[in-house]
């Protein structure tokens, strides 16, 4: 079954049926200022940080779903009927109107076609501004003319989520309304300077500045009184929820098009009026949304591929792009599962989303990794979870909101958790990641810069690679295995002083990336170090991680192995079969024999299971996992991030056909028709399906920030069309289906714009890597014929 379709023109997933199983959401905005809406409008504004500078309202995991949103109501003063552009929050009969949503990139348009009135609102956030318009054209298809009325709601958040949710002594009483010149502006009174407001360009006929006065009491978003009655009732007042309703009286003749634009923002009435002026022209607007169009345009053009699989394509060439792009501009909380309550930036995730995107948005990787150097502690471990503002000298320290009734504000430097809440894999994934953006940038210089440490000095960037290296070289157990600590990447597997597959696999990649650097960078002299210390990782996992048909996953601390031939549970894990091929360590038998366990036992038709069989008893030695309901999350669900990981343990053993396969299983566009199952929005990632081990086999939850985005993206193009920046130049080096004749790519390289193509004559799954030097680039016409 399914609910819409790919418009690989316009780059836009088209729903046309709005009674979707979930919700399926959308991110509007580019910078810092955001707003997560789903396909009926429901969803919510924030500005900088979710959790602390919230614009509009919502009630998460709520009955209904995605309460409240940015409606646009209608209503025909003939009789009195009114309907919402998008389906809900009236839901009109679906026999009598027609809806469509259209999810573009960092917009959504809603249309709707009800008693021979066509209406569209479209939401975005211009570049640059810290506002979002919702564009609204009505247009009369029939034989008459109509006297109707426009309504644009929004209910304002108190600002800051846990007096958002709680405790209203301190919020309801001290936010305010105040209407003057056709602008709304809602005054988070207790929270000084933090002011949010809703206006349009036109003249409005009426407004409410009071929720429940718009709403009335004992209804919904469904049947506001304001909307039933048809006039609004100019209220405003201090101590009360706050809303913007502003609404517009017209005639519109048979066959003409009206436009209406809203604007809701952050700022006071003076901002306003500001940007009510600024927008005040409809050629103002569209500009807004050129610039927007155009912003994507260069990012999506920075790789554009043509292969025999569509949906591939699809997910390449826009969304997988889109997805893994928007977990590096708002990282991981601002969704509708994470709705607010956490912050800052998780260790890991960043530094792995900052991986993925380097050629569409080198700026946002550069900054996210600096944040990342800075939340390292002089001891070389990452911060788990942190603000980086704390920790960022540019940034003027300005005092939090105190609420007399909430809890006392930690000092930032108790943000400086010990080795007790250290993740034993956080930090190494930021080597890696560095190396990366020299590859891709050519920013050799980068790596002298100097930046603090969490927990005072400082070092250039070299130095903070070395301590991130040099810790995981200490904290290792009695094997010769990396400690798993609080937590390694699963954060349900939490062995403490046991010991971690994955980390020391981890360990080795990084250093295995390290040396190339320094070997690129002429630091001779530091390689004889790294290259006893890997052959030091190499020898403990070797010795003590191979069970014989594939890799363990850790040592308890007690000293038993999880993930062995003897394990009726948790018998095979994903994470460390993969790791040990991607990292490089695992070779010839080895290797071919953990991919073939991952394919033999934890392979299905939806994606790869994270561990089978799931655990059904609690063991605390292995950890919270084994507290998970069987094939959900990480207790044998088909965790989403760690599949592209197989593709590239896969390719790099030149099984093409594989590594397709594994990625056609988890591809959301070939979910597209079974939405009975997966129900989730089948252009994003969604962080798990539930595992065979589950009665809801194949659904899919949590969409859109989650780590599966980068790393797809990552492993489809830099492994399967094996595509790859290098210190100096550009590897083609592709591991495909035999059956491919080949595949074109456009992709621009510091600043070349290059056309790829790849021919397969004697089709086979891997050829030789082909190295083009930077001057071979001049040209722009790269090709190559795959050769066994
Ligand atoms: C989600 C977390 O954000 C991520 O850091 C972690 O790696 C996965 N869950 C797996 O536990």
């Amino acid at each position: 079954m399914r609910y819409g379709y790919f418009d690989n023109e316009r780059k836009e997933y088209v729903i046309d049926r709005p009674d979707v199983p979930v919700s399926w959401t959308n991110y509007l905005g580019t910078e810092d200022t955001g707003t997560v809406i789903s396909h009926n409008a429901g969803g919510y504004m924030f500005s900088g940080d979710p959790e602390t500078h919230r614009v509009t309202r919502f009630r998460p995991n709520g009955v209904p779903l995605d309460r409240p949103g940015h409606y646009v109501y209608l209503r025909d003063n003939a009789d009195g009927d009114y309907w919402s552009i998008s389906w809900q929050p009236v839901g009109k009969d679906l026999s009598k109107a027609s809806y469509i949503t259209r999810h573009g990139l960092s917009y959504s348009v809603f249309e709707c076609d009800y008693r021979d009135i066509h209406a569209s609102q479209k939401l975005f956030i211009p570049r640059g501004r810290k506002c979002e318009i919702w564009d609204v054209t009505v247009k009369n298809n029939g034989p008459a003319a109509r006297k109707l009325s426009v309504f644009g709601y929004c209910e304002f958040s108190f600002n800051i989520i846990e007096i958002d949710n709680q405790n209203f002594q301190m919020s309801m009483y001290c936010s305010g309304s105040r209407y003057a010149d056709g602008v709304i502006e809602c005054d988070n009174f207790y929270n000084p300077g933090m002011y949010h407001y809703f206006t349009s360009t036109f003249e409005p006929s009426g407004y409410d500045c009071v929720r429940d006065s718009f709403i009335g009491v004992y209804r919904t978003e469904s049947n506001p009184v304001g909307v039933e009655k048809g006039v609004l009732s100019s209220s405003t007042e201090l101590g009360n929820n706050q809303c913007g309703a502003l609404s517009c009286d017209f005639t519109i003749s048979p066959g003409e098009t009206k436009r209406f634009v809203f604007i809701l923002g952050v700022g006071d009435l003076m901002a306003g009026k500001a940007e009510k002026k600024l927008f005040s022209s409809m050629s103002a607007v569209d500009k807004a949304f050129d610039e927007l169009c155009a912003y994507w345009k260069a990012k999506t053009d920075t790789m554009q591929v043509k292969t025999p699989s569509a949906d591939l394509d699809t997910m390449l060439n826009t969304w997988n792009l889109y997805q893994s792009e928007t977990n590096v501009v708002f990282s991981r909380f601002a969704s509708f599962i994470e709705v607010g309550g956490r912050t800052g930036l998780g260790y890991r995730d960043t530094a792995q989303d900052a991986m993925c995107v380097v050629p569409s948005n080198p700026g946002q990787c550069r900054k996210r990794i600096i944040q990342l150097l800075r939340g390292l502690t002089s001891s070389g471990y990452g911060l788990h979870l942190f603000s980086p503002e704390v920790f960022d000298p540019d940034i003027p320290k300005v005092e939090p909101f105190k609420s007399p009734t909430v809890k006392p504000m930690p000092e930032p430097s108790s943000m400086v958790h010990g080795l007790k809440d250290t993740c034993s894999d956080d930090a190494l994934w930021l080597v890696p990641s560095i190396c990366e953006f020299v590859r891709e940038t050519g920013d050799v210089a980068f790596l002298d810069r100097k930046f603090g440490y969490a927990d005072g000095g400082e070092g250039t960037v070299l130095e903070h690679m070395e301590k991130i290296l040099e810790f995981s070289a200490k904290q290792v157990g009695k094997s010769g295995i990396c400690l798993g600590l609080r937590a390694d990447w699963n954060d349900c597997i939490n062995l403490g002083g046991g010991e971690s597959a994955l980390v020391s696999f981890l360990h080795y990649w990084a250093i295995d990336e390290f040396i190339g650097l320094l070997e690129h960078t002429g630091r001779q002299d530091r390689i004889p170090h790294f290259e006893e210390m890997k052959a030091k990782v190499r020898q403990a996992c070797e010795r003590e991680l191979w069970d014989g048909e594939w890799y363990i996953r850790g040592i308890t601390k007690s000293g038993r192995k999880i993930g062995t031939s003897a394990d009726e549970e948790g018998k095979v894990h994903l994470e460390s079969n993969s790791w040990a091929v991607c990292s490089g360590l695992a070779q010839g038998e080895h290797a071919r024999k953990a991919v073939e366990a991952i394919d033999k036992y934890l392979y299905g038709e939806w994606g790869i299971h994270l561990n089978a069989p799931s655990y059904s008893k609690p063991d605390d030695e292995i950890g919270f996992v084994t507290r998970v309901y069987r094939g959900i999350k990480e207790n044998g669900a088909i965790f989403s991030h760690p599949n592209p990981w197989a593709w590239v343990a896969a390719a790099k053993l030149g099984m093409g056909d594989l590594a397709m396969r594994f990625y056609n299983s988890l591809c959301p566009a070939r979910q597209n028709d079974r939405i009975e199952v997966r129900q989730s929005e089948p252009y994003a990632y969604c962080q798990f399906v539930m595992g065979r081990d589950h009665t809801a086999y194949g659904r899919a939850r949590h969409p859109w920030l989650t780590g599966s985005a980068g790393w797809a993206y990552f492993a489809a193009t830099h492994y399967i069309l094996g595509i790859r920046p290098d210190y100096d130049g550009l590897v083609v080096d592709p591991c495909i289906p035999a059956s491919w004749d080949g595949f074109e790519v456009d992709r621009i390289f510091r600043g070349k714009k290059l056309h790829i193509s790849v021919s397969n004559p004697e089709h086979i799954q891997k050829g030789k890597p082909v190295f083009f030097s930077t001057a071979d680039l001049d040209s722009g016409e790269l090709s190559v014929v795959m050769k066994p």
